[in-house]
């Protein structure tokens, strides 16, 4: 019994989203293909093995065939393709952000209590990264003590959509948000948003964050970084701290200089984690059983969050984040 997937969107998260699928997680079919470019479902489907092309994505969602959906759209079309799976009742994973707008993300959260059944994930897999699970496991295991700082860096070669500031608060940062929340296992309770105005116009974002349990989180975002693709992250505790480590194969020695290679994007940054992401959710949807995955509490909490960073950016001051208290059914 294999798991038919239903993917929407084939620009180049979904096209991994299917290599992944199709090359390293097993138990499952991608049954349809979904792009609103037809030669880009095509070119997707030929090179994963889909059985179907598509280009209406509610109807991927409705086909019987379907067993599960992902979802790798524009951030658009997140939260309304979340809902039209929650109506016909089938699980998604959900590329981040669930939504940019808090609204749209309070909208799921009531359809899957309605609907009385978890079945949004949402595509935060740095939670399965190895290097991020091993400064978790550090504090989990009490080593480093209390959590006092997280220090993250997000780079990218060069903007991949527009570049605004609030985009990179709203697209790029809810990654190093979701990454916060759950490695302090704290909400953000403020936020601070600075730009080196030497930087003109594409300057990099500079985040200050509080938790509610009193912790600092500092974020930089710099999407026109032009070196490479590189994610940092730093643990301070009370007794050391922890750095990520990113996959390098290879040091070079060449011409007289010693070096390693920064890849062009995130792909290769992540390439495991998104592995252990999609089989994780594999897994969860054909047991029932539960895994260390986004819900989509977690996708509004990081949307309040940037919500609150655009505001901060816009105002010059610090904001507090407005968000709900956890229901019950996100417990
Ligand atoms: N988890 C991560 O690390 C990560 C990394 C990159 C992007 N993303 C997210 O993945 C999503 C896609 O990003 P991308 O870089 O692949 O973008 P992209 O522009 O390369 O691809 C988007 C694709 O969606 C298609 N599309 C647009 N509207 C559609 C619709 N209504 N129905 C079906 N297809 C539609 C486009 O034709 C395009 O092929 C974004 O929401 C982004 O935030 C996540």
């Amino acid at each position: 019994m294999t798991l038919r997937i239903g993917l929407i969107g084939a620009g180049i998260m979904g096209a991994d989203h299917a290599r992944i699928f199709a090359e390293d997680v097993p138990g499952v079919t991608l049954q349809t293909i979904c792009d609103a470019d037809q030669n880009r479902a095509r070119a997707a489907a030929d090179a994963s093995g889909a059985k179907h092309t598509g280009s209406d994505p509610l109807a991927v969602i409705a086909d019987s065939a379907v067993d599960a959906v992902v979802i790798a759209a524009p951030d658009a079309f997140h939260a309304p393709l979340s809902l039209a799976c929650i109506a016909a009742g089938k699980p998604v994973l959900c590329e981040k952000p669930l939504s940019q707008d808090v609204r749209e993300c309070l909208a799921v959260l009531d359809a899957e209590e309605r609907k009385g059944k978890r079945l949004v994930q949402v595509g935060f897999m740095r939670r399965f990264d190895p290097s991020y699970a091993e400064l978790k496991s550090l504090l989990t295991r009490g080593e480093l003590g209390k959590a006092l700082i997280f220090h993250c860096f997000h780079r990218n070669v060069s903007p991949a959509y527009d570049f605004r500031a609030e985009m990179a608060i709203s697209n790029s940062a809810p990654h190093e948000f979701d990454a916060a929340r759950w490695m302090l296992d704290a909400e953000i309770a403020t936020i601070s948003v600075f730009r080196p105005p030497a930087g003109g116009a594409a300057a990099p974002v500079f985040m200050v964050l509080e938790t509610t349990a009193g912790q600092l989180v500092n974020i930089e975002v710099n999407i026109s970084a032009a070196y490479g693709y590189d994610v940092r992250g730093e643990l301070v505790g009370e007794k050391g701290t922890a750095s990520l480590r990113a996959p390098v194969n290879a040091d070079v020695n060449l011409g007289l200089r010693q070096y390693s290679v920064y890849p062009a994007d995130w792909r290769p940054r992540f390439v495991e984690a998104y592995r252990r992401q999609n089989q994780a959710w594999v897994n969860s949807v054909t047991t029932g059983k539960p895994n260390i995955g986004a819900s989509a509490w977690d996708g509004y909490c990081s949307t309040a969050v940037a919500a609150a960073g655009v505001e901060a950016l816009t105002t010059g001051r610090s904001v507090a984040v407005r968000q709900l208290a956890r229901p019950r059914f996100y417990a």
